[in-house]
């Protein structure tokens, strides 16, 4: 089968150990960082920012994927940029203006994504889907990391597939939340290209083989 990517979260990894938990994850099989911004407006939590992001760029040897949680992103697409990342999301429900927003992260040289929450239909990007480079199902409410899995993903994943597959689009779908051994072989085969996963790596004993284990299930 195709190579699934997996993300770990950092949002999930131990804080007064950053250096350490980045150098698991550059010594693992993981593919990328997955990065939560989270500004207290758009999500009722608020994570870390851009000292955080630097720091974590310093160390890193593998892409960041960056993920914003903050109303109004097109105010901070350059920082980003100067920050090390290489895809930038933002959420469909956080964007009065999507097409100008893609349109600004590409012209910075960055991927851009695009996250829906659960209450958003996969149909909403019919239109602009050839534009963007990732879509991010979100399979939990944004916010916290540790929430269960929505069952309903699946079918998104599938409506997505479709919608790639009708508009010729080049688009990566990612999964964002709740993802364990449990549910990543059926999103992969559903068509997931990327895997995030925060605490079910970060809280395992043995983080390094958790993250095997997860690319192994799903190859
Ligand atoms: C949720 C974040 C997720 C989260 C995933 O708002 O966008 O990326 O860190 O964490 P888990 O895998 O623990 O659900
Ligand atoms: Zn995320």
């Amino acid at each position: 089968m195709k190579n699934t990517l997996i993300a770990p979260s950092i949002l999930a990894a131990d804080f007064a150990n950053l250096q350490k938990e980045i150098n698991m994850v550059n010594k693992s099989e993981a593919d990328l960082f997955h990065i939560d911004i989270m500004d207290g407006v758009f999500v009722p939590n608020i994570s870390f920012g851009m000292p955080v992001l630097e720091a974590i760029k310093k160390h890193a040897k593998k892409s960041l994927d960056v993920h914003l949680m903050i109303v109004d992103p097109d105010r901070y697409i350059s920082s980003f940029k100067k920050l090390g990342a290489d895809v930038l999301t933002v959420h469909y429900e956080a964007c009065t203006h999507l097409h100008r927003t893609i349109q600004a992260i590409k012209a910075e040289g960055m991927k851009a994504g695009v996250a829906l929450n659960p209450h958003t239909p996969v149909a909403l990007l019919e239109d602009i889907i050839k534009d963007i480079d990732l879509v991010c199902i979100m399979s939990v409410n944004p916010g916290f990391g540790g929430q269960s899995f929505i069952e309903h993903t699946y079918d998104k994943v599938a409506q997505l597939k479709e919608m790639i597959r009708r508009n010729k689009a080049n688009t990566l779908i990612e999964i964002d939340g709740g993802v364990t051994n449990k549910n990543a072989k059926q999103l992969a085969e559903a068509g997931a290209d990327i895997l995030v996963a925060g605490s079910y790596v970060f809280s395992a004993k043995d983080s390094i083989a958790t993250i095997a284990d997860l690319k192994a299930i799903t190859k």
